[in-house]
């Protein structure tokens, strides 16, 4: 098959683009608003963009909370999500009104970071501490858009130290979440090595 997004013209019952993009990374964004409520949220339209500086970035559907939040207090943290994390990840994305703590109706508890006022997600396997560095509004060919992407860089990295083996990262055991299409989710279960080629 083959269709041009801009004229919907796939004839599936749902647009499969996000399917395609797949699987993406889920960051779970923990801010704080700028009367001080905590605020998580997950974001698949996230990933890393660079890491010098390390730079990460979520993109957001018009101004929601997060983004809000992120712009005001200059600050966010991207909780990474694993398998077991899956029923509180989903019960934060629910849309509850501004000032509402997702920590607590997701049955969460907070947890200090270090170099930013925004809490992380206690008992997360890691989390990144980022101050903002830009937002960039996400604009089509004809100029028209509504998601704004949210980058900032990373000031401190907190990782369980049970996820460190060997001194490496054990990717093996952290079953990390990733987002599909549709209702779709995967979890890293088979990991490997390849050596880069020689020119
Ligand atoms: C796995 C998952 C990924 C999501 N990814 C995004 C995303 O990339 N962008 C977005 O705008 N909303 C995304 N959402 C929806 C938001 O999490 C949801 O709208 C949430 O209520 C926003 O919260 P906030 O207003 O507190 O930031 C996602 C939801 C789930 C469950």
């Amino acid at each position: 098959m083959f269709y041009e997004p801009r004229l919907r013209n796939h004839g599936l019952p749902h647009d499969p683009f996000k399917a395609l993009v797949a699987p993406r990374p889920i960051g779970w964004i923990s801010t704080l608003s700028k009367e001080g409520a905590p605020n998580l949220a997950p974001y698949s339209f996230f990933n890393a963009f660079s890491d010098r500086p390390p730079i990460v970035g979520f993109s957001s559907a018009g101004m929601k909370d997060s983004a809000l939040n992120a712009r005001d207090t200059g600050e966010f943290v991207c909780n990474i999500v694993l398998k077991s994390d899956t029923g509180a990840m989903n019960q934060s994305s629910a849309a509850y009104p501004h000032g509402v703590s997702e920590f607590e109706k997701a049955g969460l508890t907070m947890e200090a970071s270090s170099r930013v006022k925004a809490p992380r997600v206690k008992g997360v396997a890691a989390a990144l501490e980022c101050r903002l560095t830009d937002i960039v509004p996400m604009r089509g060919l004809d100029g028209a858009g509504t998601y704004v992407l949210v980058l900032g860089e990373v000031v401190g990295v907190y990782v369980d130290d049970a996820f460190i083996k060997g001194g490496r990262i054990d990717s093996a055991a952290m079953n990390h979440l990733a987002r599909l299409g549709y209702m779709e989710y995967a979890a890293v279960e088979n990991v490997f090595s390849l050596e880069r080629p020689e020119a």
